[in-house]
């Protein structure tokens, strides 16, 4: 297969963690006889440094042009710490997201087995654990209307749902559960937002729809203490934008390291690959960061291109790399800590 895949390094740790998944890519793609062509382009503070704005046109036209999008990370202290800033990274993010169509974030939490004891939570409670959020990512409070008056006394985000934007989230969630666990959870406050309550009109209509999948619904401040309990318990939740943005971090946790869940963020046309961490600005070129969300979100990648023997080709080698201590210093425990780019090296030889 030929590929075409947008790549955008972003801030931070990003150009770093990004270098070792092309690494991993291209050596699958040897192994399995395809062809990938990378078009880096700019986006995030390092685009905001070039040309002035976080996600220029060309980006937008480069990434509309590709089969895939594979992005490292975004954010720049620089702009956290000026709340005046005219133009912030993150802007460019939710331009991306918009643009793109990127409406379903797709965020998994799983455990590794030689890294449970990792986690802050008791093995037994987490050990197992496979669920997917899926978050609803371009609409919500994100895109809401907003402003200020009285003065600038008063400030107001509104939280905007649209029935076909449930719908075709819903419809991602319901297919995955039936490839999956066959359960679905609508995450949402339908207890007191109106919204929420238009989540559940829509989601209950559609559940005649797939009668092998067993529907539940429960309210969002229940999840954040549920999830973390028994996460066991859940299998795919769909949930709107904010209240995904949230429970994603909290579910980060569980397997121990933010350095090691992928994502993907599913669109009409083109989809984007992603780790969910940030672009650690303390480690920014010092070589140490966790490579390996970036490499699982490669194997996402791969998989949505039905290349499934790539895939797991590579989280088998993630998988081996973890298990011999092949990684960096935030899993290292003590032991010898690698580079981020030795990590990369290992993994692409060993595939
Ligand atoms: C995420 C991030 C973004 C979000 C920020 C950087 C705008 O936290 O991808 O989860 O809130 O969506
Ligand atoms: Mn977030």
């Amino acid at each position: 297969m030929n590929l075409t895949i947008a790549l955008l390094a972003g801030d931070g740790i990003g150009p770093e963690v990004i270098d070792q998944a092309v690494k991993v890519s291209d050596a699958v793609s040897q192994k399995f006889g395809h062809n990938i062509t990378w078009k880096p382009a700019l986006m995030g503070a390092v685009a905001i440094d070039a040309v002035g704005e976080p996600y220029p046109d060309e980006t937008h036209e480069i990434c509309a042009g590709s089969d895939a999008v594979l992005f490292g990370a975004i954010g720049d202290p620089r702009f956290d710490n000026n709340p005046s800033a005219k133009v912030r990274p993150e802007q460019g993010l939710l331009k991306m997201r918009k643009a793109l169509g990127l409406f379903a974030n797709v965020r998994p939490t799983f455990t590794f087995p030689s890294l449970v004891d990792k986690s802050p939570l008791k093995r037994e409670r987490i050990e197992g654990t496979d669920l997917i959020i899926l978050r609803e990512l371009t609409g919500g409070v994100y895109f809401g209307e907003r402003g200020r008056h009285n003065e600038g006394n008063t400030a107001f985000d509104t939280m905007t749902y649209h029935r076909f934007e449930i719908e075709r989230l819903a419809k991602k969630g319901f297919e995955m559960a039936l490839k999956r666990g066959k359960k679905l959870c609508c995450v949402d406050k339908a207890n007191v937002l109106e919204a929420s309550r238009l989540w559940r009109e829509t989601v209950q209509a559609m559940e005649k729809d797939y009668p092998e999948v067993e529907v539940t619904y429960e309210f969002v401040d229940a999840v954040a203490m549920r999830l973390i309990q028994w996460p066991k318990g859940y299998d795919v939740i769909i949930t709107a934008n904010l209240f995904g943005d949230i429970l994603t971090d909290e579910a980060s946790v569980i397997s121990g390291s933010m350095g090691l869940m992928p994502s993907s963020s599913l669109g009409e046309s083109v989809s984007l690959y992603e780790p969910i961490h940030g672009s650690y600005p303390q480690a920014a070129g010092k070589d140490i960061a966790n490579p390996l969300a970036t490499v699982l979100s490669a194997a996402m990648l791969f998989e949505d291109f039905d290349l499934k023997d790539e895939a797991k080709a590579i989280r088998d080698v993630v998988n081996k790399s973890l298990a011999e201590g092949i990684v960096t210093e935030d899993l290292a425990n003590g032991a010898k800590a690698y580079k981020t780019s030795e990590v990369g090296d290992w993994l692409a030889k060993n595939l």
